[in-house]
């Protein structure tokens, strides 16, 4: 099937069984290997991709859903010359053992920090009405999609924040 995706602001034509989820789509048919598989069900959140502004687990929804949607992964936040301002704190904080999470991690964070811009409540806000104080609990329960085996995790919300703060790194 012909599926016309807009991926990191380049236009591809995919062509590929029903069946393929986005993330085999991105890795398998297209070269984008920034995206990782970890457990390919929905668990571990190492696929995690933008499509549309919105962070989704690119193991769990098929190709073919997205024809005509812009998806962005970790190859279009930032370039080794000019990395994304998350991508930089990462590095600055060791936010990262491995790395296999990393780019998972970073597009979450990423599409997370528009959400709190929106003004979106998570589970653990205490007032559903007031402006969004940036916590670590909060940081925590808005990551929770992103396992890290490596548990880096005090690492990952101090460049978070510094990123949420406005912090240079
Ligand atoms: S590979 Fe998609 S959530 Fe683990
Ligand atoms: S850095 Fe190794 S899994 Fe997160």
């Amino acid at each position: 099937m012909q599926t016309k995706l807009t991926i990191n602001g380049k236009s591809h034509n995919l062509n590929a069984d029903t069946r393929t989820t986005l993330l085999d789509a991105l890795r398998n048919h297209l070269g984008m290997t920034g995206t990782k598989k970890g457990c390919d069900h929905g668990q571990c959140g190492a696929c995690t991709v933008i499509v549309n502004g919105r962070r989704i687990n690119s193991c769990l929804t098929l190709a073919c859903m997205h024809d005509g949607n812009e998806v962005t992964t970790i190859e279009g936040l930032g370039t080794v010359d000019d990395l994304s301002p998350l991508q930089r704190a990462f590095v600055a904080h060791d936010g990262f053992q491995c790395g296999y999470c990393t780019p998972g991690q970073i597009c979450s964070a990423t599409a997370m920090l528009e959400e709190i811009k929106a003004g979106w409540p998570s589970h653990v806000s205490a007032d559903l009405n007031a402006e969004i104080a940036l916590s670590d609990a909060e940081i925590a329960e808005r990551m929770s999609g992103n396992l890290c085996r490596c548990a880096a995790y005090p690492n990952i919300v101090e460049a978070i924040r510094t990123v949420a703060q406005g912090g240079r790194t």
